[in-house]
């Protein structure tokens, strides 16, 4: 082993990763090439775009930011966690329902920074939810439908998480 190498453990998606790696590799650099997750996509690689976006304890960050080493002992979730088995995560659905994506190379970025903003506050405005989306680049769909999906997809997420209404309870008859 080269003497450069730190071994690191990695939480990414609930799956423990095992890797060497230089200290100064990227949190996008290992996820994609040494954990295999390529569903997360590198643009800029300078901060800029946000294609790189993935969740760190909850938060949406640049993974060509952060160094590798940095994120031990915390939990990434990337893209490749939003569904459940065949069924697509609400946004995800709403991405392909409103025409969100053309080449798609952007959409694990914003996939990820929505999830982070709205598992936050599930209460964005449609004003809160254009200033979240403003932080990432595409180069295909000129946002219109980016910001329809966003919030038929924010939409969709609260109703799954909002509580049953009660049922009234059913007493026995009185005597
Ligand atoms: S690739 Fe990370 S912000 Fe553009
Ligand atoms: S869909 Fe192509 S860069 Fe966004």
């Amino acid at each position: 082993m080269s003497e450069s190498l730190v071994d690191i453990s990695l939480t990414i998606n609930e799956t423990e990763y095992r890797v060497s790696v230089e200290p100064r590799y990227t949190l996008a650099d290992v996820i994609r090439h040494q954990c295999g997750l390529t569903g997360t996509h590198l643009g800029c690689e300078h901060g800029v775009c946000g294609t790189c976006n993935v969740l760190v304890d909850g938060e949406p960050v640049r993974a060509c930011l952060m160094f590798a080493i940095q994120a031990q002992g915390a939990k990434i979730r990337t893209v490749e966690g939003l569904s459940q088995g065949d069924t697509l995560h609400a946004l995800q659905q709403a991405f392909m329902d409103h025409h969100a994506l053309q080449c798609g190379f952007c959409t694990p970025g914003f996939l990820m920074l929505l999830t982070g903003a709205l598992e936050t506050n599930p209460d964005l405005t449609d004003a809160e939810l254009r200033d979240v989306l403003s932080s990432n680049l595409c180069r295909c769909t000129g946002y219109q439908n980016i910001i329809l999906a966003a919030r038929a997809g924010a939409d969709r997420m609260k109703q799954l998480t909002s509580p049953m209404p009660e049922t009234a309870t059913l007493r026995p008859a009185d005597a």
